[in-house]
């Protein structure tokens, strides 16, 4: 069942400066988010992910096209529609966003308290709340007592207050380091496990969607340029997204790093494109072997992406130009390898 639907949403935002060109923040989009999935959306800063979600959370209209949630256009909701519509869809940010002014309790009660809740039942949704993210002792602190992975489980409990459907996580783990990036993952992944909410979590980094999502949708320049099921994106995608999602998990060297490789290593550097398989990367070795060349494995990285192997190798192949021409020629036959100067 589809319980988020975008079709064909363009969002335009109007120029602050006479003359300028409007700008497309949001182009074309369609999207359908199933109930009881973690969809994890991945591109650069500037891709329009945050946009999107505050389509979704109605903090933004769209310019053109729809957003459904549960079969409903939610563009023409009156207020107190949109109030209910409010508390199905709870929201973490990476700069958490707690109150500074009140206790750890006093956060996770905001929401209820807006809704105008019983004070009873506010307290045992509450308790049961900070129970749920491992808070219990830190009801009367302050959140700048906290951690940053503290803060965001606080941030978590308050979005689940009102029992959502959805929860939206816009960069959710940003700024948290890595160890504290896995506890608020797993803590995710306990809330649509458990709590059966939907996740829709925008991220720049491929880490997050490996771990949390199920599916995973590419986005660029205001546009979808990829989307399916996490596991099959690498496989099934295309060059361009292979290449962006190579360039996310940085085991393709490029700029600064890819200067001080060439600076280092004389000879061309080659990138063999591991998810071919460790059958494929034995053959380009022995072939490249085979003929009177140096080669040294120079940069890169293999990941295991739901279950599958991805990643890449550098290879700098030096020798006579006959030779490693030859080399490159032969270990092609078995895996791709792109030439660095030619990588766009
Ligand atoms: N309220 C706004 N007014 C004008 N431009 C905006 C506004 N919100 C976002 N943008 C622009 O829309 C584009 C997409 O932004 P955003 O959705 O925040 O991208 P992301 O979250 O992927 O970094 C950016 O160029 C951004 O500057
Ligand atoms: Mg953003």
């Amino acid at each position: 069942m589809t319980l988020i639907r975008l079709s064909g949403v363009t969002k335009t935002f109007l120029p602050q400066t006479r003359g300028e060109a409007p700008l497309v923040a949001v182009d074309d989009v369609s999207l359908d988010v199933a109930a009881g999935v973690i969809c994890g959306i991945i591109g650069y800063s500037g891709a329009g992910k945050s946009t999107v979600l505050r389509l979704v959370n109605v903090l933004e209209t769209p310019t053109a096209g729809t957003v459904e949630i549960d079969g409903v256009d939610i563009t023409g909701l009156g207020e107190r529609e949109l109030r209910r519509l409010r508390g199905d869809i709870g929201m973490i940010f990476q700069q958490f966003n707690l109150f500074d002014s009140r206790t750890v309790a006093g956060n996770i009660a905001y929401p209820l308290e807006v809704a105008g809740r019983p004070r009873a039942e506010i307290r045992r949704r509450v308790d049961e709340l900070l129970e749920f993210v491992g808070l219990s002792t830190k009801a009367r602190n302050d959140p700048e007592q906290l951690s940053g992975g503290q803060k965001q489980r606080v941030g978590i409990a308050r979005a689940l207050a009102t029992n959502p459907r959805i929860l939206l996580a816009d960069e959710a783990t940003s700024a948290l380091d890595p160890d504290t990036t896995q506890e608020v993952l797993a803590l995710l992944r306990r809330v649509n496990a458990e709590l059966g909410v939907t996740i829709l979590v925008i991220t720049h980094e491929m880490d997050v969607i490996r771990t949390l999502a199920d599916r995973v949708v590419v986005m660029e320049h205001g546009r979808i340029i990829e989307q399916g099921p996490v596991f099959d994106i690498p496989p099934r995608s295309s060059p361009r997204t292979t290449r962006f999602v190579a360039r996310i998990i940085e085991d393709v060297p490029q700029g600064d790093d890819l200067a001080t490789l060439r600076t280092r290593h004389p000879g061309r550097l080659l990138t063999l494109d591991v998810r071919e398989g460790a059958a494929a990367q034995a053959d380009v070795f022995a072939a490249i072997g085979a003929h009177s060349v140096r080669f040294e494995v120079v940069h890169g990285g293999i990941n295991d992406i739901g279950g599958r192997v991805f990643g890449h190798l550098t290879l700098a192949v030096d020798g006579e130009t006959e030779s490693v021409d030859r080399a490159i020629a032969a270990a092609s036959a078995f895996a791709t390898l792109t030439e660095e100067d030619t990588r766009g």
